[in-house]
């Protein structure tokens, strides 16, 4: 089977490596890809917004698409319409993530318990853009003076919701119009620093598995969040082919939704696609169908650059990645370039570094060490990823 994946960061890049390993894999494709995936895939310098001609230039049998921004804009539909297999949702059911008022709509509709939505911003509550926002657009408002700023620097159109607590879990399902099956349960660091201080960003780490989520708990969330929410957008005449993403908290009154996406989540897929003992790629191409996974761990450890999560850093030289690679850890490329031979960094968040082990502990200490063979200037991780 030849595979053209589409994305240029490191869920993309752990999705390679993984159709990597398939034996139905005869060539593997990415647009644009990056240095990591180089290693893996033919790139191809092309935007993945552009990326039908290139998947009908090269006749591949399945474009896998990673980010949200290409599947919101249609090129599942464009795909589709041109005769080319895909994963991944059209248009209309990608709004699931491309607008939070669809997909409230589409939750309470299918009875699936979520944030409730206040008439009037006070404090404490949330503030939501409602499009896509690479995960910057949420403003967790404690006090009156958190959502002067929120309502300062939010585009509208905007939601306001109850502000929830609790330890959150992303729970993945592939999915095809109303069948689904899910990996397991994985957990998101989403703020910049330790103790999940500072600003929201893309995401700083992820494990797997919890210890806090039982497989029968995933199983009972497929039936109660995935399967509802399947059931309502097929009625609806937009069915939902590919990764539906939810991302629960879980509160004093029960697990609530605080988001669906549309695609792999990331960090978290690098932190999932490391313990699969299935041949992930006929699962991407053929549907959902049972998803084996190792007993073991994984922890991911992002690597970002100089100023994030408010800007990223361009052409600042890494070292070491052969190093972090030679202790036994999967290093994948998030933000980097080749600059005169010379891997540099290229955007935010720069390398995940993952650690895999029988235990999150000895997962997390494979991570960490390998993390310590990497420098670069200004390079931010966080410390405590998986620890606790
Ligand atoms: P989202 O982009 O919807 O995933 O939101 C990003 C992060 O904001 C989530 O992972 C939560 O940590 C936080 N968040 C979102 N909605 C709520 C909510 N209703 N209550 C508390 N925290 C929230
Ligand atoms: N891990 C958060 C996201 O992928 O949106």
């Amino acid at each position: 089977m030849k595979v053209l994946v589409v994305g240029s960061g490191g869920r993309e890049h752990a999705l390679a490596w993984s159709i990597s390993q398939s034996p139905s894999l005869t060539e593997l494709h990415a647009a644009p890809g990056n240095p990591g995936i180089a290693e893996l895939a033919h790139c191809h310098p092309v935007r993945a917004d552009d990326a039908a001609s290139l998947a009908a230039e090269l006749r591949v049998d399945l474009v896998v698409v990673g980010p949200e921004g290409p599947l919101v804009a249609g090129l599942a539909d464009e795909l589709r319409h041109r005769g080319l297999a895909v994963f991944g949702p059209s248009a209309a059911a990608a709004r699931i993530e491309g607008s939070k008022a669809f997909a409230k709509d589409v939750m309470d509709a299918a009875g699936v318990a979520n944030a409730r939505t206040l008439a009037a911003a006070e404090p404490p509550c949330v503030v939501k853009a409602d499009g896509l926002a690479a995960g910057k657009g949420v403003w967790v408002c404690h006090t009156q003076s958190e959502l002067d700023e929120a309502l300062a620097a939010v585009s509208p159109p905007f939601h306001v919701e109850e502000l929830l607590e609790g330890p959150e879990l992303s729970l993945f399902a592939v999915a095809a119009g109303e069948q689904a099956c899910a990996f397991p349960a994985a957990r998101d660091y989403k703020r910049i620093g330790d103790g999940d201080a500072g600003p929201n960003t893309g995401g700083m780490g992820s494990f797997s598995p919890l210890p806090d989520v039982a497989d029968d708990e995933a199983d009972e969330i497929l039936d109660t969040v995935h399967r509802p929410v399947l059931r309502e957008l097929a009625k609806r005449g937009m069915p939902f082919q590919g990764l539906l993403y939810a991302g629960l908290m879980r509160t004093p009154d029960g697990l609530r939704v605080i988001e669906f996406n549309c695609r792999f989540g990331d960090p978290e897929t690098q932190s999932l696609l490391p313990r699969l003992e299935t041949d992930l790629l006929p699962i991407l191409a053929g549907g959902p169908a049972p998803i084996g996974v190792s007993a073991g761990a994984a922890v991911t450890v992002v690597l970002a650059g100089r100023g994030y999560p408010e800007r990223g850093d361009i052409g600042t030289p890494i070292e070491g990645v052969a190093d972090a690679t030679a202790t036994g850890a999967h290093v994948f490329h998030a933000g980097t370039a080749l600059h005169d031979g010379r891997l540099v960094t290229n955007g935010g968040r720069v390398l995940n570094v993952v650690g895999t082990g029988d235990t999150v502990e000895v997962a997390r200490t494979a991570a960490y060490r390998a993390v310590d063979r990497i420098h670069f200037g200004g390079m931010q991780f966080r410390r405590d990823i998986a620890n606790g």
